[in-house]
């Protein structure tokens, strides 16, 4: 009676009740993922238990059982119903074995991790001492995670960010002002580089790329005195060089011009999930369920080139996934 989606088990695995989690910092799409969980796992005749606060409820047995019900009118909101943490006592051994009794005085056979890198750290742990199925779904608007063109999350982070762009270029272009728009992306540039394409930034600075303050000062006043009296510069908050606020200054020394700082912050982890995340973190959601059914664990569902894959957890946090530098030189032509 069963269909199945993604995964063709040859033999299916004989869980019949799974944990679900969220993990690390929030992304929009998480709820829809959820959702996609509860309902495959149901579908296919497995019990779910969500596990409040990540790893934190995971240590506390702080669990709770999920019927249909309880993941209807979720999938366009904001946030995670399962709360979440970024959880210390799990990365020491002691900590883990807490939660491990409580997974197994639950009767919980498999689990479902979403998250980003520091969950799937935890959750390969997780696998490797208790023998205990994961699977990992890739929710962390920074994009940083190999083994997935897109993780759940990112499109709206970047939509939302474009949207504040949008109305910061309006008081810029109003007062001949430089403004340097600090987004979000951890440790890498792929939120700074989208929202800086589709926004028209003058200039783009990210972790991966080294920034050289002296060209950028000398572009910066040839473009003033060419009429050109407003210019976005989007700076990953991860840059090298230290932040917007320290690019400003630093510019602002050797230029002369005038310029003001906003840092996007958490704004861009809340709101609806956008169509794209929705659909992402359904299709995601129940290829997960499908992989612990057909007996995988210790890996990450991904979507690559539109098909949904498999990557070790361990590769999917510790290998570097590559950004399209092309992007950087399209932005620079089309802002000259
Ligand atoms: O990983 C998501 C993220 O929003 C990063 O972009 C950011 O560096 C970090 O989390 C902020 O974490 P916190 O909310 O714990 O300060």
């Amino acid at each position: 009676m069963s269909t199945w989606l993604y995964a063709k088990p040859r033999k299916r695995a004989s869980i019949k009740r799974i944990g679900v989690f969220t993990s690390g910092g929030d992304a929009p799409g998480m709820n829809a993922c959820i959702r996609a969980v509860v309902r495959t796992a149901i579908y296919h005749g497995v019990e779910v238990i969500g596990i409040m606060r990540g790893y934190q409820g995971m240590i506390e047995g702080d669990f709770v059982h999920m019927d249909r019900m309880a993941v209807s009118n979720i999938i366009q909101t904001g946030g995670t119903i399962l709360k979440t943490s970024r959880c210390k006592e799990f990365y020491y051994k002691a900590g883990r074995m807490k939660a491990i009794e409580k997974l197994r005085q639950a009767g919980i056979e498999g689990l479902v991790a979403i998250g980003g890198g520091g969950t799937f750290r935890g959750a390969h742990k997780l696998y490797v001492e208790s023998g205990i199925p994961v699977i990992g779904v890739p929710a962390t608007i920074d994009n940083d995670l190999y083994g997935t063109d897109y993780t759940i999350g990112f499109d709206t982070a970047i939509n939302t960010a474009l949207d504040a762009i949008d109305r910061i270029r309006d008081t810029a272009i109003a007062h001949g002002r430089i403004f340097w728009v600090e987004v979000m992306g951890r440790f890498r540039g792929f939120i700074a580089t989208d929202v800086g394409v589709a926004g028209g930034a003058e200039a783009i600075l990210i972790p991966e790329e080294r920034t050289d303050i002296d060209k950028l000062a000398r572009e910066l006043l040839n473009w003033h005195n060419m009429g050109k009296t407003s210019c976005i510069m989007v700076v990953a908050e991860g840059d090298e060089a230290g932040g917007a606020f320290q690019l400003a200054r630093l510019i602002g020394e050797k230029t002369g011009l005038d310029s003001r700082v906003t840092v996007l912050g958490h704004i861009q982890r809340g709101g609806k999930p956008t169509a794209r995340d929705r659909v992402l973190a359904s299709k995601l959601g129940v290829a997960a369920v499908e992989a612990l059914l057909a007996g995988e664990a210790d890996k990450m569902v991904g979507e690559v080139n539109g098909k949904i894959t498999l990557t070790p957890l361990e590769e999917a946090y510790s290998k570097r996934k590559p950004l399209d530098k092309s992007l950087l030189v399209l932005a620079q032509v089309l802002a000259t």
